[in-house]
């Protein structure tokens, strides 16, 4: 993607949160990337603020050490090109005071753009000291991290903030999976051929699974996970909105409020959960010591800031149905959790066993499914049954294969730069409505209640595994299988 008359408006970025995790190992590589590809104006601009007392040279360095050290392909002089357009405000950004000099820095005839990469208890003094200097003009766009809020009442208090100050359109709630390639393809596969588009409904769809599973545990980052855990974390927003891809209607364009019409849909069409369908049909766990990639690995209670008697939840699976003319009675698994056996993204629609069986089979409906792989690999595979050679009429499962990294050779962006991307060009097609955003709260809020209320103890399962027995136990009830377990 080059530089074209669409995409030259020059902006000054301003990131909130610099010396975080998040921008060294993420924006400043996605920026990077995007740079090195002419694919925002050069004339550009990019404000690092942070607390550390460093100079812009110092923060550039540390930066491309974390880059690298991220195994980011960064190179260093390219990198030190890129540097140039950076620079690094040292500022208490809950001090309104502060916020005179950084307008002083900044162009506001230019497009501004402010990324709240920071603990969410800062973005109302921040959205609030912008606006105390005009900084919420009407070229500024705000894009927020998740979380944002930790329940439905918490993300209302802060949606209703920040409206006080920006518009709907100029507010970017990002969901970086949005931004993935395969997530985005999942659209192009289903609105772009007629091929699935025919089957994908009750009539043909025995179940769905969607998986994102990750080996890491929870690393530096237990203070934050203490809070938040694996509901909030991941399914809450990364998960719902791939469902949400998956079960929504097609849209009639590529409109921003087109698709998030469709996808609001969705969440208004999910089966609200009682008590008792937490009791049977969510699984919480946690990881306890095991071994990853042949490695022994701690449990989440020896973690570093974690507290010892920890509810928090690192693993949850659940059941969701849909009520709607589509979808009623395909039962959608879902699930998501840390130290497990290998990190792996996926859907999984698998298709209903044909009608009367002329050929012996072993009992298990292995073919019939479409696996979209979002990632490591970018792949989708259609799984069916075949005869095996030879005598007798005896079937095998064999697949057709399809790896879009060796299908494209163009490189393929990660999520944050293709979403850093879109915020400059002010596209709202890949962020989360306000709308979308509490209904996922308001459908999660059950699970939550229902934990807090019965002190729910997660379910222990080994690191290295695919989370506890009662996760597996939930789909052989509805005679179901995780795509691994047959595979
Ligand atoms: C983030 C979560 O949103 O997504 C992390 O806060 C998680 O806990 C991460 O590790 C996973 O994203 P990715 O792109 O590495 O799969």
């Amino acid at each position: 993607m080059k530089l074209n008359s669409q995409n030259n408006n020059v902006f000054d970025m301003v990131l909130f949160g610099a010396t975080g995790d998040l921008v060294r190992r993420k924006l400043l590589p996605a920026l990077y990337n995007a740079f090195i590809d002419q694919s925002f104006n050069p004339e550009s601009r990019f404000f690092c603020i942070g607390r550390h007392d460093i100079d812009t040279k110092q923060f550039c360095d540390s930066a491309y050490e974390f880059a690298i050290e991220a195994k980011q392909n960064v190179d260093i002089n390219s990198w030190n090109e890129f540097s140039k357009h950076i620079t690094y405000v040292n500022m208490n950004v809950e001090q309104e005071s502060d916020y005179i000099t950084l307008k002083n820095q900044l162009d506001c005839n230019r497009d501004n753009i402010y990324y709240l990469s920071t603990a969410p208890s800062l973005f109302k003094p921040i959205i609030h000291n912008l606006a105390s200097v005009n900084l919420n003009h009407e070229k500024a766009r705000i894009v927020l991290e998740k979380p944002l809020g930790n329940d439905y009442d918490s993300s209302t208090d802060i949606n209703d903030y920040v409206a006080q100050y920006f518009s709907e359109n100029q507010i970017y709630r990002i969901d970086h999976f949005l931004g993935k390639e395969s997530v985005q393809n999942l659209m192009a596969i289903r609105f772009g051929n007629t091929l699935f588009e025919a089957l994908w409904r009750r009539q043909w769809v025995q179940s769905i699974q969607i998986t994102v599973a990750e080996d890491l545990g929870v690393g530096s980052r237990g203070a934050f996970y203490e809070k938040t855990g694996a509901l909030r974390d991941m399914l809450q927003n990364h998960l719902l909105q791939m469902l949400c891809i998956v079960a929504m209607e097609p849209p009639s364009s590529l409109d921003a409020d087109v698709i998030r019409d469709e996808k609001l849909k969705v969440l208004r069409s999910l089966k609200p959960l009682t008590e008792e369908d937490v009791f049977q049909n969510v699984t919480r766990g946690q990881y306890k010591s095991g071994s990853v990639g042949g490695e022994h690995v701690k449990g989440y209670l020896e973690e570093d800031n974690i507290n010892k008697n920890s509810l928090t939840e690192t693993f949850v699976a659940l059941k969701i149905e849909i009520q709607n003319w589509r979808w009623a009675g395909v039962p959608f698994y879902l699930r998501t959790g840390k130290r497990m056996e290998e990190k792996v993204a996926e859907i999984v629609i698998q298709f209903k066993d044909i009608p009367c069986k002329i050929f012996p089979t072993n009992g298990r409906n292995v073919g019939n499914r479409l696996i979209i792989r979002i990632q490591p690999e970018e792949t989708v595979q259609l799984f069916f049954s075949a005869k095996e050679p030879g005598d007798g009429n005896r079937l095998h499962p064999v697949y057709l294969d399809l790896d879009f990294n060796k299908m494209f050779t163009t490189r393929r962006t990660d999520g944050y730069e293709r979403l850093l991307l879109d915020v400059i060009r002010g596209n709202l097609s890949l962020f989360v409505r306000r709308d979308e955003q509490l209904e996922a709260w308001k459908w999660v809020m059950p699970i939550i209640e229902t934990w807090e209320n019965h002190k729910i103890i997660p379910k222990q399962y080994a690191a290295g595994s695919w989370g506890p027995a009662s996760s597996s136990a939930m789909l052989a009830r509805d005679g179901d299988y995780w795509h691994e377990e047959i595979s």
